[in-house]
């Protein structure tokens, strides 16, 4: 049955970790995987998240199954913070969620209750995109194609040719936006241009499809979801899949959210019955554990008060980082312009050097990124700022 399987080469993200654990240079960085590390390089569990496990291990009182949907009080938390809690969609009773595990999971239940919609419909996604959009998407049966997002050359968004592309997507394929944090650029939308792509859905009818995994990351909660807001208050039908693997730290409990907006409130009740039946016949329900903390987080005031100071920290440490790299590239000679580092959100940005270039940084110095040379900037810390920049100098 196996024998003619051929070994695939490790994931390009997640292989990374494998190769920084076996490094032995005590100067090593990681720079690769998207986890957020404090200044000690650690990833700590939030203090909020173990407030509301301590309480959840007291009131916890069965095991017993939750249900294909997950939560209920999961699901309505997490819809009003995305999507907040008066927006038009939500009063009009057209929204429905899954809890899923993890924005992966959400992803391909998205996908393949689209298929069921249509079946091989065109989703399009920004060029480039995270690399495992592609196989959550397609393998459940969508043609996946790209518009034009990012300019290499500038290190800048390429909207015109972005617009350019999208002009000619109508009725029946989905677009991909990134809500906010851009996986693996760092260049966010700006409120203007979200507007004329929401217009341009309204007037096309291409459906939304966004990826929200960064809620937090980038300038504040609601302001990351600017966009998305925008475009559900603008187009009858959209698609969200949502973590809470970043912004509640919760990466390996699978925490996340699959959520449909659809045009009518009856149109709703039906499509959640498909929804559901693609999660019974996947993985039958997702797992409870790290939803009940979010749930109790962002149902608990002075636990989401915490919670949100804890996350304005992340978030301000990773800004202050990326203003101290432009800084540090500049005072260790580092040939180039890297200021566009400053202006871009969230955990990565491309560096903008070769693959030859990163594959010299993890020979010599034991640093490690992703080899399109996207970097996880909350890797970088006060005291290995100074090794990292003079290494990127040596290289360039
Ligand atoms: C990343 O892009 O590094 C993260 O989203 C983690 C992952 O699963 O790839």
């Amino acid at each position: 049955m196996f024998e003619h399987l051929s070994s695939l080469p490790p994931d390009p993200i997640l292989g990374l970790l494998a190769s920084y654990r076996a490094d032995e240079n005590p100067n090593k960085i990681d720079l690769g995987v998207g986890v957020y590390k404090d200044e000690a390089g650690h990833t700590a569990v939030l203090q909020s998240v173990k407030e509301a496990e301590t309480r959840l291990l007291q009131s916890e009182e069965t095991k017993a199954y939750i249900g294909p949907a997950g939560t209920p009080g999961f699901n309505a938390a997490m819809q009003e913070l995305i999507l907040g809690a008066d927006h038009p969609a939500l009063l009009a009773g057209r929204v429905r969620s899954a809890q899923t595990p993890g924005g992966c999971g959400a992803l391909r239940v998205l996908a393949e209750f689209t298929n069921r919609a249509k079946a091989g419909a065109t989703i399009w996604v920004s060029d480039p995109t995270w690399a495992n959009h592609v196989p959550l998407l397609g393998n459940a049966g969508l043609q996946i194609k790209s518009y034009p997002y990012y300019d290499r050359a500038t290190s800048s968004l390429q909207f015109d040719a972005m617009v350019d592309t999208l002009k000619n997507v109508g009725e029946g394929d989905l677009v991909l936006f990134h809500a906010c944090c851009h996986n693996p650029c760092g260049a966010d939308l700006s409120r203007e241009q979200w507007k004329v792509l929401a217009e341009m859905a309204q007037k096309q009818g291409f459906t939304p499809f966004i990826d929200m995994a960064y809620q937090g990351f980038g300038d504040s909660l609601d302001d990351d979801a600017y966009g998305l807001r925008l475009m559900a208050a603008s187009v009858p039908e959209m698609l969200v899949a949502a973590s809470c693997s970043k912004n509640f730290g919760l990466y390996r409990e699978r925490v996340g959210l699959a959520m449909v907006i659809y045009n009518t409130g009856a149109e709703a009740d039906k499509g959640q019955s498909q929804m559901l039946n693609v999660v019974r016949g996947n993985y039958s329900m997702p797992p409870s554990h790290g939803a009940a903390i979010v749930e109790s987080i962002l149902t608990d005031a002075g636990l989401k008060a915490n919670w949100e100071a804890e996350l304005t920290e992340m978030r301000e440490r990773i800004n202050g980082l990326r203003a101290g790299l432009v800084e540090s590239l500049a005072a260790a000679g580092a040939a180039g312009d890297f200021s566009f580092i400053q202006r871009q959100k969230g955990m990565f940005s491309f560096l903008g050097i070769t693959a030859e270039q990163v594959q010299r940084l993890q020979k010599e110095y034991a640093i490690y990124m992703v080899d399109s040379s996207r970097i996880s900037i909350a890797g970088l810390s006060k005291g290995n700022m100074e090794y990292f920049c003079k290494a990127v100098a040596s290289v360039l």
